[in-house]
């Protein structure tokens, strides 16, 4: 049985893209029996960037309750919140002690911040966090800890994953073998669902849609979306319309095929835009329902991620046993 774990960093109300992109081929993915899925929430990961701590907090919230909303079922998936799971943080030290100062200065969130300091003319390391900088070392302890074979990620946290098999090599050659070497998923899609101003949907863009946003919101920001100047009566051509193609994204094939054809035959920006927003709304609605009941009550997302959290530790405590004495911590 193939263990698939990926984590999901709460530093972003979760929009149209994340839902495409990620939320909804993971959940795909942990549909299939023959697999073991765990999914988190890295909290501690987020903690590089936010200082608010009401925000992390509601963060956290927001990211539970809406793949929770999207049909993630907790007797299937183990779903839990890192900081829950303190082994974590233990097996993450152990592996900085495995991996080479060196690896960590080629890391690419590393890299950008100190070619954006030495642009503007400032210390290199100016604004960067130790956090931030072994970044990769903790998600390695994520990913480790629990044997994964498969790491689905987007193209972005690649290089990350890479650096886990690093670190899992290099504990091997040293204590002897003992953890899992993963690999990386990438999933192809995410790069593909634009955003209100046509490039990709990402919160750094600012050209989000939210995915539980109320309805009125919804219907403001697809009014928003940025569209070509041809007027109404002129075909469209559907397959390079962004606003396009986040639709066949999210309505059904059916509902997709028939507003393709309207654009071919023409129809003005303004009516593709209300029938956007139309599926949205009630697209989504039994989901948006399940969402603010959840918000509404947060005792039971803590309930369910506290449950994960525990069979996940079941999970990592024998495994901290057996790092442990491979170390030479405790008597052979
Ligand atoms: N770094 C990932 C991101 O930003 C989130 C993450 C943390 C993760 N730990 C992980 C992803 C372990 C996969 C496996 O998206």
């Amino acid at each position: 049985m193939a263990t698939v774990l990926t984590g999901i960093k709460p530093t972003g109300t979760p929009h149209i893209g994340n839902y495409v992109g990620a939320i909804k081929p993971a959940l795909q993915l942990a549909a299939d029996p023959s697999i073991r899925a765990l999914f988190f929430i890295a909290d501690y990961h987020a903690l590089t960037s936010i200082e608010d701590r009401r925000e992390l907090n509601q963060l956290t919230y927001e990211v539970a309750a809406t793949w929770m909303a999207c049909g993630l079922d907790p007797t299937r998936v183990l779903f839990y919140r890192q900081s829950d799971v303190p082994e974590t943080f233990e097996l993450s030290w152990i592996l900085a002690c495995r991996c080479a100062k060196g690896l960590m200065n080629r890391a690419h969130a590393y890299k950008a911040k100190t070619a954006e300091n030495r642009v503007a003319g400032r210390d290199e390391d100016d604004g960067v966090n130790i956090g931030l900088y072994t970044y990769p070392v903790l998600m390695a302890a994520d990913i480790l800890l629990f044997k994964s074979d498969i790491v689905p990620v987007g193209e972005d946290q690649v290089q990350h994953v890479e650096m886990a098999r690093d670190m899992a090599e290099n504990f091997n050659r040293t204590f002897g073998t003992l953890l899992t070497i993963p690999r990386h998923q990438i999933r192809k899609d995410v790069a593909s669902i634009p955003g209100l101003d046509g490039r990709k949907m990402s919160k750094s863009h600012r050209n989000t849609i939210p995915l539980f946003g109320t309805p009125d919101e919804v219907r403001a920001l697809v009014a928003r979306f940025k569209t070509d100047s041809s007027r109404p009566e002129e075909p469209k051509d559907p397959n390079t319309a962004p606003l396009y193609l986040m639709y066949r994204e999210v309505a059904s094939e059916e509902e997709s095929r028939a507003l393709a054809e309207r654009l071919r035959t023409g129809i003005g920006w303004g009516d593709v835009k209300k029938e956007v927003a139309r599926a949205l709304v009630d697209g989504l609605a039994p989901q948006r329902e399940r969402y603010h009941d959840l918000m509404a009550n947060r005792a039971m997302i803590d309930g369910v991620l506290r449950e994960g959290a525990e069979k996940a530790r079941a999970i990592a405590i024998p495994l901290m046993d057996d790092v442990r004495r491979a170390i030479g911590k405790l008597a052979d």
